[in-house]
């Protein structure tokens, strides 16, 4: 399962670049508004980082202003992936995006069958919001495990990517759910790193390699 990290802030990135971990990234508008400043000089950075999809999210509503925005963050970069929310207009920009040869990822996915209509219009990369939907009682891993069913089951030219992901255990269970991609905040990849053992471990280690160094 590749690894992206879900955020746009750099140093965050660069961590994840260092430790050889960093299969891409995801951007939201959200998660621009914490960094601030301008988000194509951030895009533009983030793709300098990383050869692996940056995905860049559009703010329009109607279908030609989603086209205009995503046109322009494809001109940014050769990597860049056109973010659509998931809606009647979003599902045509996705197809006529797809058309000029501009790769997209749709967002806001809550169910299968919305994963599935995303990729019919032509979307490389679909995202279910996992722990948006575990929020409100819902089982968002169902939706990772059945849209992944149905595009390996039909061989969709699609990735599933699991999004709003908030624990080491999503990860772990998206990877088994067979999601293609899950993207992360660095706050989870530091949580996936450690284990108490291995932390204790590695300091008794220490310990007893300095007492072996002390004259008997
Ligand atoms: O990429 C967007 C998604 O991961 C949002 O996560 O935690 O705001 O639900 P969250």
């Amino acid at each position: 399962m590749k690894l992206f990290m879900d955020t746009a802030a750099i140093e965050d990135i660069r961590t994840a670049a260092r430790w050889g971990v960093l299969d891409g990234v995801t951007t939201n508008p959200t998660l621009f508004a914490k960094v601030g400043g301008s988000y194509d000089d951030v895009l533009r950075e983030i793709c300098g980082l990383t050869p692996g999809p940056v995905s860049a999210e559009v703010v329009a509503a109607d279908v030609e202003g989603m086209l205009d925005e995503g046109r322009h963050f494809a001109a940014l970069a050769p990597n860049i992936v056109v973010k659509v929310p998931m809606s009647e207009e979003g599902l045509e920009a996705i197809a006529r995006l797809r058309a000029e040869g501009i790769r997209t990822n749709c967002t806001l996915v809550f169910s299968a069958n919305q994963g599935l209509l995303a990729a019919k219009a032509g979307a490389s990369l679909l995202s279910p919001f996992v722990g948006r939907l575990d929020d409100i009682n819902e089982d968002g891993m169902a939706v990772v495990r059945e849209l992944v069913a149905i595009v390996d089951g039909y061989g969709l030219d699609a990735e599933v990517l699991a999004a709003s992901i908030r624990s080491p255990r999503h990860v772990t269970q998206a990877a088994l759910a067979g999601a293609h991609i899950a993207t992360v905040p660095l706050a989870v990849l530091r949580q996936m790193v450690h284990h108490p053992l291995t932390d204790s471990g590695i300091a008794a280690f220490r310990r007893d390699w300095e007492a072996a160094q002390a004259p008997r």
